[in-house]
């Protein structure tokens, strides 16, 4: 029974990979490499003892879709991460993001429409809320306009998936991660940012290796209890571990729709000075820091109503923050150590 995973050698695939092959599936990991490094192949056999199916493919090339999917026939399921995920570079490239977030999309869809049955796992956001009206955010919260056309993508292809499963023999389940951190405990694989972090903890992490001056504090002036914004920080060795949860629920054929929608985070929130003391306490690190203003576009606050997930998929993420930083810390350290 072969998976397909695309971004496979990514941040949350390459570590979707490794419980797959955990839980005895065979997988065929794709990705074009444009963020990702083919070492990372190497860190997953060093976990699992298996080395994963590799295959380069531009899923931007709908030929080469299409050939893909004509050599590869015996597929049962399908776990879509690749996509372009930089808040900030959506915003100045908005054509980079509908194009290889969306038509890599419908191309994937146009094969799979076309099998007896087919499984589908789309890689979607919180974003896609965006400042929720109330805490902690339920599955049926409301949609928001997104902030940017990252955002855009996720709700775009929600709803393109919907739609086509209304009319194909294709079932899916999107899971809206909140904010995923940290790094496989062997730090065999974990997070490589290109260039300057976006995110918070990849940027703290190379602050506290000296890599970074000193981390700036997006705003200390929000109505939260510290003034600092506030989200929900979860490990993404339990994020890969929901995705095999998922996946079994549609090849079991236990989806009760079509499409099923599940939050992924801890129900926890933490602000980013919450974030820092907790990273400052496993670490034995005074973290430089200065608070600066407010980024364009962030919200508030953000954390998961997870009952749905918790009762319906019956998983639940079992790391905490300091488990979570500690794992990003160790990485981190393996890498530029
Ligand atoms: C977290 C908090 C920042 C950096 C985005 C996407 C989301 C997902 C994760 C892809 C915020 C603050 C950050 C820094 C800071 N992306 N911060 N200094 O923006 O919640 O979510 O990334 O899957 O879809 O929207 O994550 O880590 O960028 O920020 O103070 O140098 O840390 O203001 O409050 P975000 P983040």
């Amino acid at each position: 029974m072969k998976i397909v995973v695309t971004g496979g050698l990514g941040f949350i695939g390459s570590h979707t990979v490794v419980e797959l092959q955990n839980q005895g599936f065979e997988v065929i990991a794709v990705d074009n490499l444009s963020n990702s490094s083919i070492e990372v192949v190497d860190g997953i056999e060093r976990i699992t003892g298996k080395k994963p199916i590799f295959e380069k493919l531009e899923l931007r090339d709908k030929s080469a879709v299409q050939d893909f999917f004509k050599q590869h026939q015996d597929i049962a399921g399908v776990i879509h991460f690749a996509a372009s995920k930089a808040v900030g570079e959506s915003v100045e490239n908005p054509l980079l993001y509908y194009e290889n977030n969306i038509n890599t999309l419908v191309y994937l869809l146009q094969e799979l429409q076309q099998k007896e049955t087919a499984n589908f796992i789309f890689s979607s956001s919180c974003t896609v809320y965006g400042q929720a009206e109330n805490m902690p955010i339920t599955e049926n919260a409301a949609v928001q306009t997104a902030m940017s056309p990252y955002g855009n993508t996720k709700q775009i292809g929600e709803e393109i998936i919907t739609d086509v499963a209304k009319v194909t023999n294709i079932n899916a389940i999107l899971l809206r991660y909140f904010n995923p951190i940290g790094a496989h405990p062997t730090a065999e694989i974990g997070e490589l940012p290109l260039g300057v972090p976006q995110n918070l903890v990849p940027f703290i992490t190379q602050t506290a290796m000296g890599l970074r001056e000193k981390l700036s504090v997006f705003g200390s002036d929000y109505p939260t209890q510290d003034g600092t914004a506030i989200r929900d920080y979860i490990h993404v060795v339990d994020l890969a571990k929901a995705h095999v949860v998922a996946l079994k629920r549609l090849l079991d054929k236990k989806n009760l729709d079509k499409v099923e929608t599940f939050n992924l985070g801890t129900g926890t929130g933490s602000s980013v000075l919450e974030v820092i003391s907790a990273f400052e306490k496993i670490s034995d690190n005074k973290l430089n820091y200065q608070i600066v203003g407010r980024r364009e576009g962030d919200i508030v606050e953000a954390y998961a109503n997870t009952d749905k997930a918790n009762e319906v998929l019956g998983w639940k993420a079992q790391s905490t923050l300091e488990e979570s930083l500690a794992s990003a810390w160790k990485w981190e350290q393996k890498i530029r150590g």
